[in-house]
């Protein structure tokens, strides 16, 4: 405290010294406070959390390398139909004034009247969508309203039990698929006969739903104990009307042009070590990146997806992470959903419907999914958004789909797809002159050199300690000569909030502050810098 107050006056001398990047902590002869070169690996809302927070606390020596050519990462709006979509995330989950994402959103007056009204950030949507859906079957069929009620109103009861096993008698093997299958057995007993295997169906259908929300391939790769850890925030879902990347451009806009480095993918970064900058200063780390270039730093964030690290952690580090935090890597789930969005010139559904479930006859949480993904890919899509609003968008559906038969949709052409989906809707329809969809499109996150899948989840096999684990800077030594080398942010690294906006938010401001809490001098300076 007393040597930063100390220094204040030289600083106000000084003012261009600011921006002086060869000024580094722990240089003796320094006269000005440090501004430690700092490098974030990933242009994602994380990174340009982290950004953001640092240059407002002063930090003047920033720089953002992401892979590919575009900031969001998997916030990604694009023009469809008559407006716009989003190709990643679509909903803040849970909008209420504890979560960040709707703070600075309704802050920037991103957000529709409807979403702001205190009702709406009052109520639980437990990150489902809150409506009924309308059931079409494979067959051209319709399932009553109150038949599908009683099934959802058990699985909704199921998976809040899965939840409450939080500290409480559970075992390591145990996931939440298996949990949810010993219900759907026990409860089966009492059902009508008649009614069996339509309520198998559906639940099926409602189990391909829940790994959209986990991102899973299925239920059971989804440990049971941690389940209830992610923790769901008040506020029914509401979208972006100007899209979810408006909100990216917003947290991107006060930073200076030249911080953020597009098309700059990272190769590896060596650390614990002296690497000379262009300065005489030493530097710990050292970031290479594919085309040659390199970067120096003092400390580095790495927001890159756990996809990502899943695929290249053994190389991207040198020396190579700790045992404990490549074992996190390797057992925490990562696994793709995806969505396929359909176009139409005149809709099929009734106008007051905002979800649709297809319900595959013969399916059934008893029976394994067929192997064959050329012949069943299709079975796993389960569930369809209705857009809004018609009247800007047009008239388009967005299909979810989870898992192995949502990455084998990925290698599948343009013309492949629309061909099943026109089949899919004339079968539902019961109608085979269904006009074809006008357009398609789909998002392919596992081929995503730079993603390697949707988001995380706690597989079983891991906790959320290994959430924790992937947050820890390095080095871990305490005693380390030059601390907070290497820190990790990302949706990955949030107990609480993996796989959410929010959750990539709160980690790259935590490690932001992280590097602020050592640098408690730069603080000073930005706030003098603004009178
Ligand atoms: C289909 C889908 C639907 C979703 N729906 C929702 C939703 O409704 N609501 C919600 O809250 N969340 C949703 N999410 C999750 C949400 O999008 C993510 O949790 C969040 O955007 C992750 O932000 P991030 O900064 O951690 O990672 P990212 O956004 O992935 O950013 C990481 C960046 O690092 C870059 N990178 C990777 N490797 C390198 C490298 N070697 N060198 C340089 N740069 C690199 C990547 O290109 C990327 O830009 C959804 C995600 C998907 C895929
Ligand atoms: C379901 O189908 C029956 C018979 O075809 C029809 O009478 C009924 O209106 C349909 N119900 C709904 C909700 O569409
Ligand atoms: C889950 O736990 C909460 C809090 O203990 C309790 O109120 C709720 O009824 C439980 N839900 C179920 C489905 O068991
Ligand atoms: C089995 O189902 C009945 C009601 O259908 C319920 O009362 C009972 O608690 C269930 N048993 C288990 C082990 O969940
Ligand atoms: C970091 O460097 C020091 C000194 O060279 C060495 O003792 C230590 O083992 C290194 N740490 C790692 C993780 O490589
Ligand atoms: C060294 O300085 C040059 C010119 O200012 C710059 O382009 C380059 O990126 C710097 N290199 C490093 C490693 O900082
Ligand atoms: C749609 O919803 C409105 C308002 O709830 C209702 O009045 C109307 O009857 C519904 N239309 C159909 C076709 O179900």
């Amino acid at each position: 405290m007393l040597p930063a107050l100390r220094l204040l006056p030289l600083l106000l001398l000084l003012p261009t010294s600011l921006s002086d990047s060869s000024l580094h902590p722990g240089d003796p002869q320094l006269m000005a406070p440090p501004s430690p070169a700092v490098v974030i690996v990933g242009a994602g809302i994380s990174g340009l959390a982290a950004a953001e927070k640092l240059h407002k606390h002063g930090f003047q020596n920033i720089k953002i390398l992401e892979a590919t050519g575009r900031t969001g990462g998997r916030i990604y709006t694009q023009k469809y139909a008559k407006g716009l979509v989003e190709i990643g995330a679509q909903w803040i989950h849970g909008p209420s004034p504890d979560n960040p994402i709707f703070q600075l959103a309704s802050q920037f007056g991103l957000l529709s009247p409807d979403a702001l009204l205190e009702e709406n950030q009052k109520a639980y949507g437990n990150n489902h969508p809150s409506d009924m859906p309308v059931v079409y079957t494979s067959s051209g069929g319709n399932i009553s309203a109150a038949a599908l009620a009683d099934i959802m109103g058990l699985f909704i009861t199921w998976l809040e039990q899965a939840r409450n096993f939080t500290n409480s008698r559970c075992g390591p093997e145990d996931s939440v698929g298996s949990f949810i299958l010993q219900q759907i057995v026990n409860s089966s007993q009492e059902w009508d006969k008649e009614l069996v295997d339509t309520n198998m169906a559906l639940l099926r259908g409602l189990l391909n739903m829940e790994c959209c929300v986990s991102g899973t391939h299925s239920m059971d790769y989804v440990a049971l104990c941690p389940f209830g850890e992610y923790t769901m925030l008040a506020g029914i879902d509401c979208t972006f009307p100007t899209g979810f990347e408006s909100l990216v451009n917003r947290i991107k806009a006060p930073l200076p042009s030249g911080m953020v480095v597009l098309n700059k993918a990272v190769k590896r970064i060596d650390w614990n070590g002296s690497f000379q900058g262009n300065d005489s200063h030493v530097y710990p780390v050292e970031v290479q990146c594919e085309d040659g270039d390199s970067f120096v730093a003092d400390h580095v964030i790495v927001t890159v997806p756990l996809g990502f690290l899943k695929k290249q952690s053994a190389d991207f580090f040198s020396p190579e992470l700790p045992t404990s935090k490549m074992q996190a890597i390797k057992n925490l789930g990562f696994g793709t959903n995806n969505k396929i969005l359909v176009e139409f010139e005149k809709p099929f559904w009734d106008p007051n419907t905002t979800l649709i479930q297809v319900l595959w006859e013969g399916d059934s949480p008893l029976i394994e999914p067929k192997e064959d993904l050329k012949q069943n890919w299709i079975r796993k899509l389960s569930i369809f958004v209705v857009l809004e609003p018609p009247a800007q968008l047009g008239h388009v559906l967005c299909g979810f789909i989870a898992g192995k038969e949502a990455e084998f949709m990925e290698t599948l052409t343009y013309e492949e797809i629309l061909s099943s989906m026109t089949d899919l809707f004339r079968r539902i329809t019961g109608n085979p002159e269904l006009p074809p969809p006008v357009s398609i499109l789909r998002s392919q996150w596992y081929s995503q050199p730079y993603t390697g899948g949707s988001y995380s989840y706690v597989a079983v096999g891991s906790s959320g300690d290994d959430l924790d684990n992937l947050a820890e800077p390095l080095p871990t030594d305490k005693e380390a000569l030059k601390p907070l080398q290497v820190l990790f942010g990302g949706e990955a690294t949030e107990r609480n909030f993996y796989s959410t906006t929010h959750g990539a938010l709160i980690s790259g401001r935590r490690e932001a502050q992280r590097l602020i809490d050592r640098y408690p001098q730069l603080g000073v300076t930005a706030s003098k810098a603004k009178l």
